[in-house]
């Protein structure tokens, strides 16, 4: 249970204290999966089926190994190789997924709130692997673990995104969940990708990454996402990247131990360039590794009910 949820949705309302547990017990899935003998029993004898209507490296390939680690039968679908193509629509679908007794659904869906339709409609937890520009919990979780892993703590920290935070999942459910946490966030874009009113989610707004950048002791870059612009926000890429792209000399005005955390996948010499990329600063890897081990924490907390 997340909450008084079965489903994991979102990190808007999800309570301080079940945000720390995720946390906590992630340090112990982590163990093994840093161990020669990844293998559990907390998943025995139940089903994990995951349902992708958007492409996924990360997401998609951590929950089918995390549940496999865990016992479970885990089985991948991706809406373009599936009945969706044959006009059956999202609840249809999702249903005839859930009477094959499944536990937990995994998701992603190019629409915000596709996954708050599903968890009406299906028996079985649903966890958002990303909806549109709405929320991606369990990056916003793998991020604050990896941070609380170099920093050991969130409280104070002064953490700093920049990219395309109009189209940002990730950057909502981070900001959900780094404010609640005690961090202090800014965030730093071109005007046009600032949604109006976002200083009310308690963050600071720039517009000049480097004065947004100075002291700061996390430093997030994102993708800028064409797949979802309608229009033209700025001139191009080239000119994106002069104007805001995370490169030697500006992280130079983070803090000398500040770390630099993406989500990916990454547009090397777009949003970082491959010299911050590959950096001792970088824990982007980390990233990688510890998305296994938040998703392992939150299937097993799935099944508890
Ligand atoms: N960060 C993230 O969601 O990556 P994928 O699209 O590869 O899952």
């Amino acid at each position: 249970m997340f909450g008084n949820s079965k489903d994991l949705l979102g990190i808007r309302d999800l309570p301080v204290s079940e945000i720390q547990e995720i946390l906590d017990r992630t340090a112990e899935m982590k163990k093994i999966v840093m161990s020669q003998n990844r293998k559990t029993t907390d998943l025995a004898g139940r089903t994990v089926n995951i349902l992708f209507y958007e492409n996924s490296t990360r997401t998609r390939l951590s929950f089918e190994m995390g549940a496999k680690m865990m016992s479970s039968v885990a089985c991948n679908i991706s809406a373009s190789g599936s009945s969706v193509t044959k006009k059956e629509n999202l609840i249809d679908t999702a249903r005839t997924i859930d009477v094959m007794q499944t536990d937990i659904l995994i998701m992603r869906h190019g629409l915000s709130g596709a996954p708050h339709l599903v968890a009406k409609n299906v028996n079985a937890a649903v966890i958002n692997g990303g909806d549109g520009t709405h929320e991606h919990p369990t990056q916003a979780l793998l991020d604050a673990y990896t941070i609380i892993e170099k920093k050991g703590d969130l409280k104070g920290l002064k953490v700093v995104i920049v990219g395309d935070i109009a189209h940002s999942r990730v950057a909502r459910s981070n900001i959900w969940l780094l404010t609640k946490m005690g961090a202090k966030v800014s965030i730093c874009a071109p005007k046009t990708l600032i949604p109006s009113g976002i200083e009310q989610m308690g963050v600071t707004v720039y517009n000049d990454v480097e004065v947004a950048l100075k002291d700061a002791d996390v430093v997030m870059g994102l993708r800028i996402q064409l797949e979802r612009q309608k229009g033209g926000y700025f001139p191009d890429l080239v000119e994106y990247a002069k104007e805001f792209g995370i490169n030697e000399k500006r992280l130079k005005l983070a803090k000398s131990d500040a770390i630099v955390l993406h989500p990916g996948p990454v547009n090397r010499e777009v949003e970082i360039t491959s010299f911050v990329y590959d950096c001792d600063q970088s824990v982007i890897d980390e990233q990688v590794t510890n998305g296994v081990a938040i998703r392992m924490a939150i299937m097993k907390k799935a099944i508890e009910r």
